[in-house]
């Protein structure tokens, strides 16, 4: 059976690009595939962080995923720091990656720009993240397009580690959703949504209210050209609003764009369709948030399960680089 990973990074809030690009992709095949869903914690430390706000978002992030529909019983569930054989195959993938590779991280270089006191975890995060795909000996990524150059970098190390060391990675592969890869921000479509907490506005948070969550679309830029037409380069705001719709309604944007003569039309279809969708998450959330204890619970169960696995793995890739067994 073939495999499938995803993990989601607690910082910012949860929101419809994590949802539709790798959330609802993940969760949709567990029952028939062999999935590991996970919070990755520890990808949260590679920049200024406040400790109690990453425990906190942990526990929401987490909650958020089972109220999304990911089950316990169906897919490995659990913590990326509560399973240290992500952090030690993390260690002996450095011994396995180039410099160079690590530096040319589009998102590394993004990020440290914005920084003055650059973390190195930042530069060796991708490899971290390789660790936490190949430990599981994952076929697919199901992640939104700014991952993929990350995955990219798992497969170059799998397949040099392979060649190098003998076979003891499975190669992974990418797989982006149709439609959704890609959900931009709805006050500048230019950039994608993201989770930090500064331009709220331009974000559909998967904890918004329905009144905030249809204000937000209501207010969503578009631009003087009163058509509504699939244009990204010339219509970015109204082709991003377009990719909402069909990402909700699992349509396409282009075909979705003639039934609509005014953008307050495509606004309200848009803000009626992300309601449906996120509305029972964030319901289910509201539940499932006065049990913290269980949801704890949940993770540790799924955490100590995937440590047998996880274990097993990093035996295999300490004999193959010429460690002494423990
Ligand atoms: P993170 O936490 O930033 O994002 C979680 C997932 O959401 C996708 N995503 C989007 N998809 C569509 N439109 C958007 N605007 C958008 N923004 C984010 C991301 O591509 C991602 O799939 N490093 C990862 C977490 C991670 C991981 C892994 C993922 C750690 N280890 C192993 C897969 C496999 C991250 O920070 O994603």
């Amino acid at each position: 059976m073939s495999r499938r990973i995803s993990g989601f990074t607690p910082s910012g809030s949860l929101h419809l690009g994590n949802y539709v690009g790798a959330i609802r992709p993940i969760i949709a095949q567990q029952s028939t595939t062999d999935t590991v869903v996970f919070v990755s914690d520890l990808h949260a430390l590679t920049v200024e962080h406040d400790p109690a706000q990453v425990r906190r978002r942990t526990l929401e992030f987490a909650t958020l995923l089972l109220a999304a529909g990911a089950d316990p019983d169906s897919c490995l569930f659990l913590v990326q720091s509560q399973v240290p054989e992500h952090a030690e195959l993390h260690y002996l993938l450095e011994c396995a990656t180039g410099y160079g590779e690590a530096q040319r991280m589009i998102q590394f270089k993004e990020k440290a720009g914005r920084q003055e006191h650059v973390r190195m975890s930042l530069l060796t995060y991708p490899i971290l993240m390789a660790a936490d795909i190949l430990l599981y000996d994952t076929d697919e990524v199901p992640v939104g397009e700014d991952q993929r150059q990350h995955v990219e970098l798992a497969r170059d190390v799998a397949t040099r580690f392979n060649s190098r060391y003998g076979p003891t990675f499975t190669v992974p592969r990418a797989v982006n959703p149709p439609v959704a890869a890609r959900i931009m921000d709805l006050t500048s479509p230019g950039d994608k949504m993201s989770k930090s907490t500064s331009g709220d506005a331009g974000a559909l948070r998967l904890l918004d209210s329905p009144y905030v969550l249809r204000r937000k679309v209501m207010r969503a830029v578009t631009d003087d050209r009163a058509e509504v037409r699939y244009d990204p380069a010339l219509q970015p705001g109204v082709a991003n609003l377009l990719t909402v719709l069909a990402a909700c309604t699992e349509g396409d944007p282009a075909q979705l764009a003639p039934a609509f003569a005014r953008y307050g039309e495509l606004k309200t279809a848009v803000a009626d369709a992300v309601i449906a969708t996120l509305g029972p998450v964030r319901e289910r959330y509201l539940e499932l948030a006065a049990a913290p204890d269980h949801v704890r619970k949940v993770l540790l169960r799924g955490s100590m399960q995937a440590r047998e696995q996880a274990g097993r793995k990093v035996a295999q890739v300490k004999e193959a680089l010429g460690l002494l067994a423990a």
